[in-house]
């Protein structure tokens, strides 16, 4: 404990130093990464730092209202939310291709940041001349390690991937960290458990679990049913075994009765999976009553789904996600 608390100490003075009286902007997701990367920064210059929450539509169920409670209120972190899901959801309309859908919502992504840096300015008359990437050591082994397209099996879209053209300087307190130090940080500064343990989520959010094009409609559906996998997981005792759980939206039919009726709705599938380093992982073995109990929830809980898969692949040949 006092090791990282030591190492938090260290990262502030130095930050104090480098940073001056300068200001610094950094994009957070409300994942563990970016809330403690974000927090160690409030930490030492307050207010001069300038988080910036984006919401793409693609969030989880009340997502961007629980990062700004836990982020605002609890941290007392400089953060600003920019909903943006309409643009979002009007460029996603019709795409199916899920390298497109990445593409999409990356770069839109970067046009925001920038707007919002440029708002900055105009509003507090103040220029960010930092950034802050919540990097971790993983991710520059993996950089380093990626040597060229041919490697590229998904092209992956981070809070991390701003452009160069805004010529920020980088300030990535957790580089030389893995994961369970993050966490450990994060419980040593006394941020909540909650956002200490989530599981990752990708920056394109639910886009790529609704297979097919993503519409208000479908993100609304796949919300729900995310929420009910999530809360049983909590309750059950599993979350904090899973590496990562989440809900798929496939995109066909299938025929179902309900009372005396036919229906004719959506499938869905649960994907949990026990993983180290999310380069393997094999599927969770979740015990059957807890599936019973999302099985039953889910198919009467929310409307627009009336079937409930569980994804038994492991990675490889599979990947975590489905697109
Ligand atoms: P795959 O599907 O490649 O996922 O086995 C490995 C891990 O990466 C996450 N993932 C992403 N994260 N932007 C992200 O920030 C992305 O575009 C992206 N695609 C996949 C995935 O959730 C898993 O944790």
């Amino acid at each position: 404990d006092w090791v990282m608390k030591d190492y938090a100490n260290e990262f502030i003075e130095e930050v104090r130093k480098k940073v001056g009286d300068g200001h610094v902007m950094g994009a957070v997701s409300g994942g563990v990464d970016s809330t403690v990367a974000a927090v160690l920064m409030t930490r030492a210059i307050g207010d001069r730092f300038h988080a910036v929450l984006v919401d793409n539509g693609c969030l989880r169920q009340d997502e961007a209202k629980n990062v700004l409670k836990r982020m605002r209120d609890d941290c007392h972190v400089n953060l600003r939310c920019v909903d943006a899901s309409d643009r979002f959801l009007g460029l996603l309309k019709g795409v199916t291709d899920p390298e497109k859908k990445r593409k999409i919502i990356g770069g839109t992504f970067i046009e925001i940041f920038q707007e919002e840096a440029n708002r900055i300015e105009s509003e507090l008359g103040v220029k960010c001349e930092y950034l802050l990437q919540g990097t971790l050591y993983p991710d520059v082994i993996e950089s380093i390690s990626y040597k060229g397209p041919s490697a590229i099996i998904k092209t992956h879209h981070n809070v991390g991937g701003l452009p160069a053209s805004m010529s920020l300087k980088l300030i990535e307190p957790m580089r030389e960290l893995f994961k369970d130090e993050v966490r450990e940080l994060g419980m040593a500064m006394g941020i909540d458990e909650d956002s200490v343990w989530r599981h990752p989520f990708p920056g394109p959010g639910l886009a790529i679990r609704i297979l097919g094009e993503v519409t208000a409609e479908r993100v609304k559906i796949l919300q729900q049913a995310d929420k009910i996998v999530i809360d049983e997981l909590r309750s059950s005792g599993h979350y904090r075994k899973i590496g990562q759980a989440f809900v798929v939206l496939l995109p066909c039919k299938t025929v179902g009765v309900m009372g005396d009726c036919r229906t004719y709705e959506n499938v869905a599938s649960v994907r949990c999976v026990e993983t180290t380093d999310y380069m393997t992982a094999d599927f969770y073995h979740l015990p059957y009553d807890v599936l019973a109990t999302m099985s039953s929830r889910v198919i009467n809980e929310v409307r627009g789904i009336n079937r409930l898969c569980y994804d038994i692949s492991s990675k490889p040949p599979a990947t975590i996600e489905w697109e």
